[in-house]
């Protein structure tokens, strides 16, 4: 009977030890993901904002696939625009999940929450029309890749502010966070490619110029799949009673907290910075 009770109490300890520990490393990789958008962040404002400034328009053309179009003012609007908003977005998601922000200024929360859905929309809707108009790099299945992610962003951040209004929060975190992870997917497609780069010795096998090679197909989808699918894993961890589900997930999490790392440091370090100059 006391061993029944001894046992009983072990495992309870391990379950907080461990809830603990999954806890810990999801904020851990947040934390990481958090900062490295924020060299994002950078990086559009000092590269965007510095060709504003100083009006050299053509350093644009230089960084991407199709740029600045000449005889396609809509298209050109739309670009400045998704650009312009995606500093934006990009610097205030992260400001949605600070607790201490949410419950010292509700208000804030709300509104920043109503600019930020807006916002994906805008920017959700310019990509869109510059896929349709222009045509995506990698063809029909990666333009395919970029509507699944516009239309993730979309419905995850009308399920966000759905369950806001209907005040179901434990809901409404949720959905948020599967919203801050569809528009953080562009952010995550850059990160795949500097990661892949790090575990292929910089060969980038499976990588090809046009972004038709295998791996730009997996990622063309990945960018917004592999997140979502990290985060769900998370969720059922959380929830789960055993936990050894929750110490594997932890580990999981510890490792990819690693590999971001190295993703982050490898596309700053080979677009990012470089640009900059
Ligand atoms: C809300 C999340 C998004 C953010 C934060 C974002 C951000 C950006 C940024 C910063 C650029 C400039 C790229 C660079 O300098 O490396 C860009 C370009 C572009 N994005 Fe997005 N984007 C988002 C969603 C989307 C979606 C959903 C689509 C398509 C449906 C899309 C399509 C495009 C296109 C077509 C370009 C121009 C590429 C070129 O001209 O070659 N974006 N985006």
């Amino acid at each position: 009977m006391t061993s029944n009770l001894q046992m009983e109490q072990k495992v309870e300890v391990k379950a907080t030890k461990f809830a603990k520990r999954l806890h810990q490393s999801s904020r851990t990789l947040f934390g990481i993901a958090i900062a490295g958008q924020m060299l994002f962040v950078y990086y559009i404002v000092a590269f965007y904002g510095g060709i504003v400034v100083t009006g050299q328009y053509e350093k644009v053309n230089n960084q991407l696939g199709h740029g600045i179009v000449e005889g396609d003012p809509v298209g050109n609007a739309m670009l400045a625009i998704h650009i312009f908003l995606a500093a934006v977005i990009t610097f205030g998601g992260p400001l949605q999940f600070s607790t201490a922000l949410r419950n010292r200024f509700p208000v804030f929360h709300r509104w920043n929450g109503r600019i930020y859905i807006i916002t994906a929309f805008i920017i959700s809707f310019a990509g869109l029309y510059m896929n349709a108009t222009r045509g995506a790099h990698g063809g029909f299945i990666n333009s395919m890749g970029n509507f699944l992610n516009a239309s993730l962003i979309m419905g995850f951040s009308v399920m966000a502010w759905r369950t806001a209004m209907q005040r179901k929060f434990m809901a409404h975190k949720k959905w948020a966070l599967r919203a801050f992870l569809m528009v953080s997917g562009v952010w995550f497609f850059r990160i795949g490619y500097g990661l892949w780069l790090l575990l292929t010795g910089f060969s980038g096998i499976g990588v090809t110029s046009n972004l038709t090679g295998p791996f730009d197909r997996f990622l063309s989808f990945g960018h917004s799949l592999v997140p979502l699918l990290i985060l769900e894993l998370y969720f059922f961890a959380k929830s789960h009673p055993n936990f050894q589900v929750k110490k594997w997930t932890s580990a999981f999490l510890a490792l990819l907290c690693l590999l971001l790392v190295g993703g982050i440091a490898v596309i700053s370090m080979i677009f990012w910075l470089p640009v900059l100059h």
